[in-house]
């Protein structure tokens, strides 16, 4: 697994923190900034994450600020990202088995170092669950495209399709 991550000044010291907790998990990552504590405009550092999980290159993304929020609203407008603010592990299981989510938001002024990287550990460990999830992560797509129609070409392959939405149907049915 590949891992774009990044952030602004607010988010700097948390994303260090993830930065070594999955250098000790061996996890491939890439921090696409900001690297210094200057202040500096999130929605530039949710971009470059968001469109190198986009491009394929990168498998998941995690994007730190002060709150979370900023990042979380901006990467959401690259069409194929499905970004999460989860600040406890019962979301962030849920944003991967139910949403697909492919970026984790995090704010480090709102919660501390060891819960948001067990946030982290829990949301890298889970999988989407497809069935009935799928149908509505694929609604989510059918919004996108009825705004999105012919503004960007993006690497949407079989490949990129089977990787961004996991495991098929397993015939699941529910309200859950
Ligand atoms: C920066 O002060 C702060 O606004 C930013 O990190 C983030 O919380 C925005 O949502």
């Amino acid at each position: 697994m590949r891992v774009a991550v990044g952030g602004d000044h607010g988010g700097g010291r948390v994303k260090e923190e993830i930065i070594v907790l999955l250098q000790q998990k061996g996890i491939a990552y890439q921090d696409f900034g900001a690297f210094s504590p200057e202040a500096v405009d999130y929605p530039d550092f949710a971009l470059k994450v968001a469109e190198a999980v986009r491009s394929g290159e990168y498998d998941r993304g995690i994007l730190c600020c002060g709150t979370g929020i900023g990042v979380a609203i901006a990467a959401n407008k690259v069409p194929g990202i499905r970004a999460a603010l989860c600040h406890d592990t019962f979301s962030a299981r849920a944003a991967r088995e139910h949403n697909n989510a492919n970026i984790l938001t995090l704010g480090e002024r709102v919660i501390g170092p060891g819960l948001a990287k067990e946030i982290v550990e829990t949301w890298l460990k889970a999988e989407f669950q497809g069935g009935r999830h799928a149908r509505r992560v694929e609604k989510i797509t059918r919004i996108e495209e009825k705004y999105c129609a012919g503004r960007s070409k993006g690497p949407e392959t079989e490949e990129w399709v089977g990787r961004h939405k996991g495991p098929e149907a397993q015939s699941q049915e529910g309200t859950t």
